[in-house]
């Protein structure tokens, strides 16, 4: 495979076109591994059909000279809605992995999230960029979570991203397939210092799922303790139902994810889009609501904002750029990003991002009075 170049190659005209050039830079199975989903990546292909499907109409005359993309996000200013989901193992495609994309982050103002599974310790990423949170697996120890997370809180990271939606992974058929296996030099080192947990061993009649590999699976009560452990905000990534939603909004958690982990997970779930209209509705207008699963473009994210969400994780885009181009190419695509959301803001008449509401969408537009 070629290294990743110093330079934006030609024949970049959209954030997307990095899924298209980064084969040509990431070995075969690495690539399927990264690209593929759970299943018959039914929900893979949903997120991103679903978003294709809706359709914008735009309104004229609007005065856009002031025109901007900040929001205030759990507190904080950000000069646009755009963040970076926990992508694992990120030596993968790059040998700076993280560091190159806390570097990429950084230049373009977008938070990082930091995996749990990062193939760079989260101290070193830590300096690289001051917007970052930490992203959480529960572990089978708690003394184990709760060392992650006070490692988190002394690196300065901002908030706990916890992820609850991928307990259990149905492994990517295609990544199976193609003969992927993680490489020893690429490893979750933010675990290494700790034992290797052991689990109970099975019983005749046991189940492989349930009492085997679900047998430490976090419940609510864990969530619960994680709270009384932590001053950061935590975040829950993975919501798919507005009742947890509003168990989770009741619980105090600071924000949520909207997210089926970009068709990883449970595979026949619907699209991220899709049931962010329902979420929005349960937890009301001024909850914080991400969204990640499918965003390939700047008019992606202006859909997920009209139809709810505060702002947007990018998963695989990222490390397609990082693939192809290193920190340059993460900087480059999430400013490509940035200006595709602008750009489409002008077209539909929004000049903030509160303009940008569900009347803007065609069917509910339909419906929205003739004024
Ligand atoms: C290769 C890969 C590794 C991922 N690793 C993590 C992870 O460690 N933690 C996590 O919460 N989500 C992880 N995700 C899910 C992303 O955070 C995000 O939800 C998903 O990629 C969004 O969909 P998109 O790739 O279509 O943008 C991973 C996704 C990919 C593709």
């Amino acid at each position: 495979m070629p290294n990743a170049l110093n330079q934006i190659p030609d024949g970049l005209y959209a954030a997307q076109d990095y899924e298209r050039l980064a084969p040509e830079f990431i070995e075969p199975s690495t690539w399927h591994y990264i690209q593929g989903g759970s299943g018959q990546e039914l929900t893979l292909q949903a997120n991103q059909d679903a978003l294709a499907r809706l359709r914008l109409q735009p309104r004229l005359l609007r005065p856009l000279a002031h025109g901007h993309t900040r929001l205030t996000l759990l507190g904080q200013p950000r000069r646009h809605p755009i963040l970076l989901a926990p992508v694992a193992y990120q030596r993968l495609v790059h040998p700076l992995g993280e560091l190159a994309t806390a570097q990429g982050a950084h230049a373009m103002d977008a938070g990082m999230i930091v995996s749990t599974l990062s193939s760079t310790l989260l101290e070193d990423i830590a300096p690289l960029t001051h917007d970052k949170w930490f992203q959480l697996y529960f572990q089978p120890n708690r003394q184990v979570t709760l060392d992650l997370i006070r490692r988190a809180e002394h690196a300065q990271y901002q908030a706990l991203v916890v992820t609850l939606d991928a307990t259990i992974k149905s492994p990517s058929g295609r990544a199976l397939r193609s003969g992927f296996v993680m490489p020893d030099a690429v490893r979750h080192v933010n675990l290494d210092r700790y034992p290797t947990p052991t689990s109970r061993p099975l019983q005749h009649g046991d189940s492989m799922v349930f009492q085997g590999i679900m047998a430490d699976a976090p419940t609510w009560d864990d969530l619960r303790w994680l709270q009384t452990q932590t001053q950061l905000p935590i975040v829950v990534k993975g919501v798919q139902h507005p009742a947890d939603a509003r168990v989770l909004q009741e619980m105090g958690i600071a924000a949520q994810v909207v997210s089926n982990h970009g068709g990883r997970a449970l595979d026949g779930a619907p699209a991220s889009i899709t049931v962010l209209p329902s979420i929005r509705a349960a937890v009301g207008p001024d909850y914080p609501l991400l969204l990640d699963s499918g965003i390939r473009s700047g008019q992606d994210i202006f859909k997920a904002l009209a139809l709810g969400a505060n702002a947007v994780l990018i998963g695989r885009l990222q490390v397609y750029a990082l693939a192809v181009a290193g920190a340059l190419g993460v900087a480059h695509m999430l400013r490509t990003l940035h200006e595709e959301l602008e750009l489409c803001m002008a077209q539909a008449g929004c000049a903030t991002l509160t303009d940008i509401s569900p009347d803007i969408l065609f069917d509910s537009a339909s419906k929205a009075s003739p004024c």
